[in-house]
């Protein structure tokens, strides 16, 4: 947890402090590797000796797996998805991926997150090759990566008490949404007493109010939890999206840059950068107040940087 005092100063307030899970330590880090602890474990249990995961061409949560696999000793396989036409530079997490050795299927994804019986043809051949498959669910946001969630929210607990903090909000980016269900469960399930504001990065609003009730639901009684959202109960922003996934758009650019510049820390373009543009306009808007304390979860990604052109990162020129 870090005070981002220069950021504070240049948007006129709030008190801002990261939650700096960019760091988590295992292949260049992100918030998947709290996911995956969990994923990982039931992976083990059920007797599997080789991860399937799916994403985009710069997924990070495939690169961590890779990385964590490669700790553990399991075997990974990535399935690596994109809509027809779209670039696939070697470069960022791909690179990584490919530096791991790992195997890699690509295949065209229509609409971008459907992966059709992919991962059922590859958990085939692993079978055929005498090794047990553990398919990941897309984004790692089944239970156990929602108590990974869970888990982040008690630690973060003990931060606030060790350092006589009273955070009013918790701003976070949502992509598959099982990040921000793990923290629901956790604002729901303890007495943290923040708002969870979430910024999506691809998904509309309407369907995010739909899928994260009933997802965090299905978190909650498998975890033995009392209280799950209602859609209600949710705080979530849709209008930094831009084009879609993995777009950047003029107002990521610019917070991507404004944290480098004021506080020497890199959001990346697909995920952290977007959901400091939310938290950036919903100052600005009056959404969010300048006398609140919030805290802001980075949850990494910065590889994908490298895959994205200087001119618009530098200047905000049209990708
Ligand atoms: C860097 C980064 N931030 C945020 C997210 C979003 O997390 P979730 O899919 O749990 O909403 C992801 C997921 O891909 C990610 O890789």
């Amino acid at each position: 947890m870090e005070e981002a005092k220069a950021l504070s100063q240049a948007l006129g307030g709030p008190r801002i402090l990261f939650k700096r899970d960019d760091l988590t330590g295992v292949g260049l880090g992100g918030n998947k590797v709290r996911k995956l602890e969990f994923i990982m474990a039931r992976a083990l249990a059920e007797g599997a000796d080789t991860l399937i995961v799916c994403g985009g061409y710069q997924s990070n949560l495939a690169r961590i797996t890779a990385a964590m696999a490669k700790r553990a000793g399991l075997r990974v396989e990535l399935v690596l998805g994109g809509v027809p036409g779209e670039p696939r530079l070697r470069q960022g997490n791909l690179l990584l991926d490919e530096l791991m050795g790992a195997s890699v299927t690509f295949v065209e994804t229509v609409p971008r997150w459907d992966f059709g019986d992919s991962l059922e043809q590859v958990a085939d051949k692993v079978r055929a090759q005498g090794h047990v498959p553990f398919i990941m669910p897309l984004g790692g946001s089944g239970p156990e990566g929602m108590a990974g969630y869970i888990f982040a929210t008690l630690e973060m607990r003990e931060q606030f008490a060790a350092q006589a903090l009273k955070p009013d909000r918790l701003v976070v980016g949502i992509g598959s949404g099982g990040t921000y269900s793990g923290l629901s469960l956790g604002v729901l399930n303890t007495d943290i007493g923040y708002r969870l504001t979430g910024i999506s990065v691809s998904r509309t609003r309407d369907y995010l109010l739909e899928s994260i009730p009933l997802a965090a639901r299905h978190g909650a009684t498998e975890l033995g939890l009392t209280n799950a959202p209602v859609a209600a109960d949710l705080d979530i922003h849709d209008e930094y999206v831009g084009e879609g996934y993995g777009t950047l758009t003029p107002a990521s650019a610019e917070a991507i840059r404004l944290v480098a510049q004021a506080e020497g820390v890199f959001l990346d373009p697909v995920y952290s950068g977007k959901a400091m543009a939310g938290l950036i306009g919903l100052i600005r808007r009056g959404h969010i107040g300048r006398d609140e304390t919030v805290v802001f979860l980075h949850t990494g990604g910065q590889p994908a940087l490298f895959a994205y052109a200087a001119e618009s990162l530098l200047t905000g020129a049209r990708p």
